[in-house]
């Protein structure tokens, strides 16, 4: 088991990874825990819960919404929680981003901790403190950045993971080796068979690799003023693909990833055998969808990025496999890059 601290102003928040998910001891308080949890992981793993109060969502990202706020918030006045009370969050980036926010906001904020059931949660969305709901056809734009007192990650619960599920997990795996540890990224290359055999010894280090880089970026900018912005490669693009494809989470990433090295290409960031390395990884584990979105649509959405400020955008660029850099460039370089894209297509 591997212990990484992520330390924020006035907080602390411990990451346990190769932790079974079943050694709560001494990380909740005596009296006042609820479990927020999705039917899917309840069906699983909900007969090993702690004896306590559990409240189950419908699993997805349709669940990520301020009426799931507004019940669950009912649901523990019903349950007489106080200021002194805990939310245990069971599950993946949904679980996490929903019962983080609502112990944000819950009698001004309350303590939090999650168990992170999901890849693609246990190497981002659980950990860093993001957390929020969406509005509309717009992500993640309600809410706020508060550190769980402690997140799990137990390689044991990804075995359980439907196939598409594990692999959306790994683009973003691959986001975090680009722009940040090359020899993740080298290992992740050599690994393929073990990783698609769920081994996992293998996917602890991967896992702890990776929130051990997130970790740094987040101790030093919490608030992404500036270089946490880099955790951001791919996904201009990528929300875009996801809310107009509705596909996973890691599979927009990853169709991100792809246009965003293609960019960075065009901009001489990276030489053609890096943008070919990175692509291929990301081929080899079937991640990149065909893009099918148009040159308006992709305008409409990109204009909706909450990374947008006035007519400009950060946009995240790799400067080579292990390195990247997030610069502020006008909507519409981005939006001709897209097209210059689609017409060589
Ligand atoms: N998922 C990006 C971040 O946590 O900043």
């Amino acid at each position: 088991m591997e212990k990484i601290i992520i330390n924020t102003p006035g907080f602390r928040s411990e990451i346990l990874v190769g932790e079974r998910w079943e050694a709560l001891s001494g990380l909740l308080p005596e009296k006042g825990v609820v479990i927020i949890t999705d039917d899917n992981v309840n069906q699983l793993y909900g007969s090993r819960f702690p004896k306590l109060p559990v409240l189950s969502l419908s699993p997805g990202e349709g669940s990520k919404k301020l009426e799931v706020i507004e019940y669950l918030a009912e649901q523990l006045l019903k349950a007489g929680i106080d200021r002194s009370g805990f939310i245990l969050a069971i599950g993946g980036g949904v679980v996490c981003d929903i019962a983080g926010f609502l112990a944000a906001v819950y009698m001004r904020g309350i303590r939090c901790g999650y168990i992170s059931s999901t890849l693609l949660s246990q190497v981002d969305a659980s950990t860093g403190g993001k957390n929020g709901v969406n509005l509309g056809g717009t992500k993640n734009i309600l809410g706020t950045i508060r550190q769980p007192e402690f997140v799990i990650c137990d390689p044991e619960m990804l075995q359980t993971l439907p196939e598409q599920e594990y692999l959306s997990g790994l683009a973003e795996l691959i986001k975090t080796a680009v722009i940040g540890d090359k020899e993740l990224f080298e290992h992740i290359e050599s690994s393929f068979d073990e990783i698609m055999a769920r081994k996992s010894d293998l996917l602890t280090l991967l896992v702890a690799k990776s929130v051990r880089f997130k970790g740094l970026v987040v101790t030093e900018d919490e608030k992404e003023k500036g270089l946490r912005r880099i955790l951001n490669f791919g996904h201009t693009f990528g929300h875009a693909v996801e809310l107009q494809k509705a596909v996973k989470h890691g599979f927009a990433v990853a169709s991100g990833i792809e246009l965003a090295t293609e960019f960075s290409f065009e901009k001489r960031y990276i030489s053609l055998e890096e943008k070919e390395r990175i692509i291929s990884l990301l081929d080899r584990f079937n991640l990149i969808d065909r893009l099918d979105i148009s040159n308006d649509q992709m305008a409409k959405l990109v204009r909706h990025d909450k990374k947008k400020t006035g007519t400009d955008i950060h946009f995240v660029f790799t400067q080579g496999i292990g390195k990247a850099i997030s610069e502020k460039v006008p909507v519409d370089d981005v939006l001709g890059f897209y097209k210059r894209f689609r017409d060589k297509k």
